[in-house]
C-alpha cells in the first residue's frame, strides 16, 4: 500500500485551499440599495436583494383603495391618507388586526412613487439589525446605522413597542427620534399596539414625549380584521 508523505499531503491540502481561495476572490458582492446589506453581485436584481423584492411584493397588496374604512377606523384612514402632504408625523395605536401595517404599507406604496428616500421597517427587526453592528465584522457601525434611518425623508416604523424593552432598545429609539425632530423631520409613520401613555410608562417618557410632538396620535379601535378574514 502506499503510503502518501506528509509533505505531499501538505501541498494537496494547499493546492485546494489555492483553489477555494481563487473561488472566493472571483465572488463580487455589492449593496442592496434598500437593506444596505451585502449580497453577491449576481444575486442583485436592479440592485436588490431578494429579501428586499419579498418584503416590497408582500407590501403591493396593500393599497388606500382596498382598505374598508368603518366608523371606527375612519379617522386613521383619513389622517394615513393625508400623511404624505402634511407636515406632521403620524402614530397609529390600537389592537391586533386594525388595519395599522396596512395603512402604514398604503402609505408607501403612495410615497414610493414619489421618493427614493423613505424606509418601512419592522421595529423589532430594525432593532436586531442595528444590534449586529456591534459585532467586530460587521461594516457598519451602530451611528452609521442611526444616522442612515433619522436621514430619511419618510421613516415608517411598524410595530413600535413589540420589541423586548431593554436599555438598548430604549436608546437606539430614542437617538433615532430625537435626531429627526432635531434636525425639523416630522415624517414619521409609527404604528404599535401600546398607546402613548404605555410607551411613556414602559418604554421611556422622553421618547413618548417626542412622538406626541411629531405626530398625530390616532386610534384604530379593536375590531380585528383577521378573524373577519378567516370567519
Ligand atoms: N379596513 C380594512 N379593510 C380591509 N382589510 C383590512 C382592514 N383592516 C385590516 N385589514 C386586513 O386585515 C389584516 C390585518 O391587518 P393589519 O396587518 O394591518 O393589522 P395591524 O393593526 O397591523 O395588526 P398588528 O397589531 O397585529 O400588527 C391584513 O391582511 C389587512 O390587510
Ligand atoms: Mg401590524
Ligand atoms: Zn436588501
Amino acid at each position: 500500500m502506499d503510503i502518501i508523505p506528509e509533505k505531499l499531503k501538505r501541498n494537496e491540502l494547499e493546492r485546494s485551499m489555492e483553489k477555494l481561495k481563487v473561488a472566493f476572490d472571483s465572488i463580487v458582492y455589492a449593496r442592496c440599495s434598500k437593506c444596505q446589506e451585502e449580497w453577491q453581485d449576481s444575486s442583485l436584481i436592479n440592485g436588490i436583494c431578494e429579501e428586499c423584492i419579498e418584503k416590497e411584493r408582500y407590501k403591493k397588496g396593500k393599497r388606500f383603495d382596498n382598505f374598508k374604512v368603518t366608523s371606527s377606523n375612519k379617522k386613521a384612514y383619513t389622517m394615513a391618507d393625508v400623511f404624505p402632504n402634511n407636515d406632521r408625523g403620524l402614530y397609529l395605536w390600537g389592537g391586533t388586526g386594525t388595519g395599522k401595517s396596512h395603512l402604514a404599507q398604503a402609505v408607501y406604496n403612495v410615497l414610493k412613487k414619489k421618493t427614493t428616500d423613505i424606509l418601512y421597517c419592522n421595529t423589532p427587526e430594525l432593532l436586531c439589525e442595528i444590534r449586529s453592528s456591534f459585532n467586530k465584522l460587521s461594516s457598519h457601525t451602530e451611528k452609521d446605522l442611526v444616522d442612515f434611518y433619522s436621514e430619511q425623508d419618510y421613516l415608517i416604523l411598524d410595530d413600535f413597542g413589540a420589541e423586548k424593552v431593554s436599555d438598548y432598545t430604549i436608546q437606539t429609539l430614542y437617538l433615532i427620534i430625537d435626531k429627526m425632530l432635531r434636525y425639523g423631520n416630522n415624517k414619521i409613520l409609527i404604528t404599535s399596539n401600546l398607546s402613548l401613555k404605555v410607551i411613556s410608562n414602559k418604554m421611556s417618557d422622553r421618547i413618548a414625549s417626542r412622538i406626541s410632538e411629531m405626530c398625530d396620535i390616532v386610534y384604530t379601535g379593536k375590531n380585528d380584521w383577521r378573524l373577519k378574514l378567516t370567519k
